[in-house]
């Protein structure tokens, strides 16, 4: 249904030049997606933050070519330098969205990227990054068919965002994102993510993330591996199911603000998405020792102080800890006295919760 609404069949305008640039940002899944059926469909149901602070800038230049070309006439700046190894990615991309824009091979494009964030810092950019750069073509189809509208707009953005980068669909808008089928959710589709639907206590609009930078290197297993592996892994059928109830369950916790409930689903999926890796063929580990060691900590210091810290993590080192704006001062300060020895040059970022991406 969504394949079809999506797909135009002629716009009234012809011909444009010029540019347009969005900021999206990153997002921070609550409950994880990991596993996925073609093409790029979500095993299970996600929820997620959008964040503020992470966030890819990107503007796209168009020209009209003379003629239709065979093939997709573009090229990647990132930071200032053209970046040929970003290139295959986003060819990729265009093969997988193309029948969904019928401009693709009809214009010149210089994409023109940057991230909030440093490089090398081990967050990964492609859902801020793939959620600009559908965001930039979205507008191009919005100038060639003017009565688009807002609502639709969004849609198609994040079903777009979604074939570059599953996690992508989801930092379209904020502050709190779902993608997936949930059957206690109305309006819920794996085609594309929706504003959360339900109502979120103002504890949870606030709510602020510290990424503590563990290990800053290139992911070791790419999300794509990681998620083929579900396809045969002996836990995926329980643990998809076990999503799908834990989305259910946050619909009363985020409505009262219970933080504790909170806290306890959030680090227990956290925990749930690196033993998928554990038990998988070939199986793997992506926590570090000290990503383990800052978990002990967060949980000594939640005993001893009764303050609503909490951790998830991503496929990967690092760590991103959430917790009520209101707590802010008294976790800073921890965060400086005991957890900065744990990450990469004691580097970590403080983010929050976001409103989801602008046109700049
Ligand atoms: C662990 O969206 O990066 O962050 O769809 O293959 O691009 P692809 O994967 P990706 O997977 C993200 C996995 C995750 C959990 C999540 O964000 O829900």
């Amino acid at each position: 249904m969504s394949k079809k609404q999506f797909t135009p069949s002629k716009y009234p305008k012809t011909s444009i030049e010029g540019s347009v640039t969005w900021k999206a940002p990153s997002n921070i899944a609550l409950v994880k997606y990991w596993g996925k059926k073609p093409v790029q469909l979500p095993a299970n149901t996600s929820i997620s933050f959008t964040l503020d602070a992470c966030a890819t800038t990107t503007t796209l230049y168009y020209k009209p070519l003379e003629k239709r070309s065979k093939e997709f006439e573009f090229k990647v700046m990132f930071e200032g330098e053209r970046k040929k190894s970003f290139e295959p990615k986003i060819k990729k991309f265009f093969e997988n969205v193309d029948g969904y824009f019928l401009f693709l091979k009809e214009y010149e494009f210089t994409i023109e990227t940057s991230n909030s964030f440093p490089h090398s810092s081990g967050i990964a950019s492609s859902a801020s990054g793939m959620s600009a750069l559908s965001l930039c073509l979205m507008s191009m189809e919005k100038e060639l068919q003017p009565d688009m509208t807002d609502d639709f707009f969004r849609r198609k953005a994040s079903f777009i965002a979604r074939l570059g980068s599953g996690s992508a669909c989801r930092s379209i808008e904020g502050p709190m994102m779902l993608w997936g089928e949930n059957e206690d959710i109305k309006g819920s589709t794996p085609e594309y993510a929706i504003n959360y639907p339900h109502k979120l206590d103002d504890v949870f609009k606030t709510f602020q993330d510290t990424i503590l930078l563990v290990d800053k290197g290139e992911k070791e297993v790419s999300s794509t591996v990681g998620h083929d592996l579900m396809h045969y892994h002996p836990f995926a059928k329980k643990r998809f199911k076990q999503a799908e109830k834990n989305i259910a369950a946050l619909k009363s916790i985020l409505k009262k603000g219970d933080l504790k409930g909170f806290i306890r689903l959030v680090e227990s999926e956290a925990l749930t998405l690196h033993a998928m890796m554990m038990t998988s063929l070939p199986y793997f580990i992506l926590m570090k020792p000290n990503t383990l060691s800052i978990i002990n900590k967060i949980w000594e210091f939640r005993a001893a102080t009764k303050l609503h810290l909490c951790f998830t993590l991503d496929a990967g080192a690092n760590v991103h800890l959430l917790y009520p704006e209101n707590e802010k001062e008294q976790v800073l300060e921890f965060i400086k006295s005991e957890l900065v020895q744990y990450c990469e040059n004691q580097h970590y970022i403080c983010d929050q919760v976001g409103k989801g991406a602008v046109k700049l």
